[in-house]
């Protein structure tokens, strides 16, 4: 029996219009265009502005340009997966919501929260849902308002962070394109160095979180990337491995965009040539989940049908992934 495997046949990426630079940031914190640029990679960022405006105003963004390049109207829709660390809110989720303003109304929906690996979860959950024959078209989007949850007086942190998502359409395919083999892992003691304090169960939200500024992001930087360099790295060697490809047969690494030191640490640990390596970091800082469906829309005029590529990612959690996909269509 030929085997069913869950191709992306459609990708859209979408970024809000306000750009928030090093330079404008050098205003608000004691920080620089230099450091910022040599120990991060990052020149801009993009930046979710309105009253009333969330995470889902970014997917629906996404979800409709992909609806619309892939000429698939909403009620063809199945299943609609979102992966964020930022939802509107803490319930309904936030994917709901992106149904409901894009009109998929045949479908159901639900959000994973798996920090900055959340895309590669959720590809590796929605691809099940194709390979077992139930859906035919699911729609899977990473997106994330950081701006939401960053602190801009803390520069360790307001410096690397912005708003932006993707979506990518998933369909059954059975001439050997799409998602090929994937790898997820968890480690819950890297929780410490990397979270939101306050606004969940342990510590609802009260005048005292709020003037402790613990409803934004809190880092260790340097833990963070220790771990990061080393678990994005052997993950994706172990994606080589796992399925006999050489630096020579990978198209593209895609990597979670946290800090280009990371990326090209685990591009030379894979042996690959820097043009081999989607970068899109200098003008988007880390949008989370929004990073590798990012990459993948801004690099699709590129990509041509059999490339093999490496998606992989490493965050919050810890969680870490990688996934090895063989591109199911050429450019148009
Ligand atoms: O996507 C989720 C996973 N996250 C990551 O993968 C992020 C991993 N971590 C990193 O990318 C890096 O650790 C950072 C970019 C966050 C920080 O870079 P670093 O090279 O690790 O810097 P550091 O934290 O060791 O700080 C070095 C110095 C410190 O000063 P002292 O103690 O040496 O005097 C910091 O206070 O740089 C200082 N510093 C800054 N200086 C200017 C920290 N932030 C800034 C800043 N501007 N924005």
């Amino acid at each position: 029996m030929t085997k069913v495997r869950a191709a992306i046949t459609g990708i859209h990426g979408w970024a809000p219009e306000y750009i928030l630079t090093n330079e404008e940031l050098e205003r608000m914190v004691d920080t620089s265009d230099e450091w910022i640029i040599s120990r991060t990679g990052i020149r801009e960022r993009h930046i979710l502005k309105g009253e009333g405006k969330g995470t889902s105003d970014i997917g629906a963004e996404a979800v409709k340009g992909l609806l619309k390049k892939t000429n698939t109207s909403p009620e063809e829709i199945d299943l609609l997966i979102l992966a964020t660390v930022t939802p509107d809110m803490l319930f309904p989720a936030s994917s709901n919501i992106i149904c409901d303003k894009v009109g998929i109304k045949n479908a159901w929906s639900f959000d994973i929260n798996a920090a900055c690996s959340g895309f590669l979860f959720a590809l590796n959950t929605a691809a099940k849902f194709i390979e077992s024959g139930q859906y035919k078209k699911v729609v899977l989007v990473g997106a994330d308002k950081m701006s939401s949850i960053t602190d801009y007086t803390d520069r360790t942190t307001c410096i690397l962070f912005g708003d932006a998502g993707g979506a990518v359409l998933l369909e059954p395919n059975t001439d050997g394109y799409g998602v090929m083999d994937t790898k997820n892992y968890t480690d819950g003691s890297g929780r410490i160095y990397l979270y939101q304090t306050a606004g969940g169960s342990v510590k609802p939200p009260s005048h005292e979180t709020i003037d402790a500024h613990e409803h934004f992001i809190h880092q260790e930087g340097q833990q963070v990337f220790k771990f990061a360099v080393k678990g994005m790295a052997d993950v994706s060697v172990e994606m080589m491995e796992r399925n006999n490809l050489t630096s020579d047969s990978i198209a593209y690494l895609v990597p979670h965009q946290a800090n280009l030191r990371i990326i090209d640490a685990t591009a030379r640990r894979m042996g690959l040539d820097p043009e081999k390596v989607m970068i899109n970091i200098q003008r988007y800082g880390n949008t989370t989940n929004g990073t590798i469906p990012m990459c993948l829309h801004e690099w699709e005029h590129k990509l041509k049908k059999g490339d093999n590529l490496i998606l992989a990612a490493f965050g919050g959690g810890f969680t870490w992934g990688a996934a090895y996909v063989k591109w199911a269509y050429d450019p148009a």
